[in-house]
């Protein structure tokens, strides 16, 4: 009997590693989002006499990461001696050594170029379409519209036919930070393309894609966002675990963080921008994390229970446009309101419908403000029971993944969640807890290795 009982929990802590392992691997892999990729397609339009001109696009297929200013980083390394004579709806950062050239000067003439896309309000001879959004890349599930970006380069001492041609190498993508992973350039079946009548298909001579793929790992080496919680059945409090994002070291590193009440906050949000503008200067919090997620367990109906979400954001140095955070719980599978976010199921695997993406309605509340009275904002989600399977024991009601902009926020343990009073808390969960605790943070200085 007993080796019956101990059963379905050896089949969670085997399931939970399985999960840990294949999170905490530096290849990119997330089980929410298991095909999410960033495709970059060049399609050769024309042959010119040195070379080809080219129309590359980004694609975001990611359902919930998104690239937020300063906007995306795009590099190369050439395979020939290409140069690149002009560019429309983007640029290099560097023109490098074109000291060779005489009469006309190459835009560019370095072997690994990196391209930034232009700003909003590029003259319109400069730009072409799905161009000049300063390197803002949307992500699918939110805003498919803006999830391409556009340019066109005009490439030189190139091979003039899909036989001379040569892909280039080493591509890399950064947003602006490292986190991406690019695989090679694979000549692919020409592209398409129907003319907006529908009544003539055109192709481009040559076509190559690369894929790109996401790591958390790879992107920061700490958590960035952390959860805590609370219920209407009991006053504790859970607040995020100490030291997620970071400790409160005065002595170590003075100013790592500001109080919210400081005199000198103002300086130092400016003083530190002209530094380090795109590390996050934080207000002191004992987990030092820019975005905490609250979860509260509000109300309990008949048929129904409802939740309080609020992200608040305590990083002084960034707005957050467009964020969206993903949700895992098992009663998602029957949402009946939700007020004041935007929503949609994330099905990845097609049996299990226990995730949900949730983003700022426009113009509202889709701009998180930076650390201060205005940085939070707040929805309230009502759920429909299922006797089956809805109970507030055992912290059932709380979320089991939280993602903010894609990137994974930190759960306290299991055995601190608030309990129903005079429920006992059994061994068996928090012995698992300790363990779920201490595997996470094993997976996680895996990662680190
Ligand atoms: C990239 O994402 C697209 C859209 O989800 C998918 O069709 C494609 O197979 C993915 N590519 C790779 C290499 O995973
Ligand atoms: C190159 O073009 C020829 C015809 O012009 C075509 O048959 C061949 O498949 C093309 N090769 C590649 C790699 O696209
Ligand atoms: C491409 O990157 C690899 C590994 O980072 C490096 O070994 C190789 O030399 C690079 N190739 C070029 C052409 O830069
Ligand atoms: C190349 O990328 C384009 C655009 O994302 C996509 O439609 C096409 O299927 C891709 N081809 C391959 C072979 O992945
Ligand atoms: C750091 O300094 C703040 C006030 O400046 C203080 O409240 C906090 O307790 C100090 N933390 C440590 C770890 O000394
Ligand atoms: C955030 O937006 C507000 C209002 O648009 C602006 O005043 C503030 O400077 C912005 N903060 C940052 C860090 O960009
Ligand atoms: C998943 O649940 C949501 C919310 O109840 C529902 O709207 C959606 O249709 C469900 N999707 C699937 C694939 O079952
Ligand atoms: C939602 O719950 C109600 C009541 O339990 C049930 O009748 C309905 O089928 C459920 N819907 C889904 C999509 O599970
Ligand atoms: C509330 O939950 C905490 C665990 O987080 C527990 O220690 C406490 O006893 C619970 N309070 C009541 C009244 O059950």
């Amino acid at each position: 009997m007993a080796t019956f009982r101990s059963l379905p929990n050896y089949a969670i802590f085997i399931v939970f590693l399985i999960s840990c392992l294949s999170f905490s691997s530096t290849e990119a892999y997330d089980a929410l989002d298991p095909n999410g990729n960033i495709t970059i397609k060049w399609d050769i339009m024309n042959w010119t006499p040195d070379g080809y001109v080219a129309v590359v696009t980004m694609y975001n297929f990611q359902q919930y990461r998104h690239i937020q200013a300063p906007g995306w980083t795009l590099g190369w390394t050439w395979s020939k001696k290409e140069v690149i004579w002009s560019m429309v709806g983007a640029q290099t950062t560097e023109q490098g050594d074109c000291s060779k050239f005489k009469g006309n000067i190459p835009h560019c003439c370095k072997k690994d170029p990196t391209v930034v896309d232009l700003l909003p309000g590029t003259p319109y001879n400069q730009q072409i379409a799905n161009c000049c959004k300063g390197g803002v890349l949307n992500s699918w599930v939110q805003d498919s519209g803006n999830a391409a970006s556009s340019f066109q380069v005009s490439v030189g001492s190139a091979g003039t036919s899909n036989k001379t041609v040569r892909v280039p190498k080493n591509f890399t993508l950064k947003a602006p930070g490292p986190g991406y992973t690019c695989g090679p350039a694979k000549i692919v079946k020409s592209t398409k393309f129907v003319t907006s009548d529908q009544r003539r298909t055109t192709q481009a001579l040559m076509t190559w894609n690369v894929t790109c793929t996401y790591s958390q790992f790879l992107s920061q080496k700490t958590p960035t966002c952390c959860v805590s919680l609370s219920s209407f059945y009991n006053e504790t409090i859970v607040p995020c675990p100490t030291c997620t994002c970071g400790c409160q070291n005065n002595i170590t590193q003075p100013g790592s963080c500001v109080e919210g009440d400081s005199p000198y906050l103002a300086s130092a949000v400016t003083g530190h921008a002209s530094k380090n503008a795109f590390s996050p200067l934080v207000q002191c919090t004992t987990h030092m994390c820019p975005i905490r997620v609250h979860w509260h367990v509000k109300l309990n109906y008949k048929q129904y229970w409802r939740v309080k979400i609020t992200i608040t954001n305590f990083n002084y140095r960034m707005n957050y446009t467009q964020w969206n955070m993903v949700v895992q719980h098992p009663n998602l599978d029957n949402i009946t309101q939700i007020f004041s976010f935007n929503y949609k199921p994330l099905t990845p695997y097609a049996a299990i419908n226990d995730t949900a993406m949730l983003w700022g309605v426009k113009f509202y509340n889709d701009l998180l403000m930076e650390a201060g009275p205005l940085g939070n904002v707040q929805s309230e989600i009502l759920f429909r029971k299922d006797s089956d399977t809805f109970t507030f024991d055992k912290g059932w009601a709380f979320p089991r993944r939280i993602y903010f902009n894609g990137d994974n926020c930190v759960m306290p343990p299991p055995e601190s969640y608030p309990w129903l009073p005079n429920a006992s808390p059994r061994p068996i969960v928090s012995i698992l807890g300790s363990l779920m605790a201490m595997l996470a943070s094993l997976t996680f200085l895996m990662a680190l290795a």
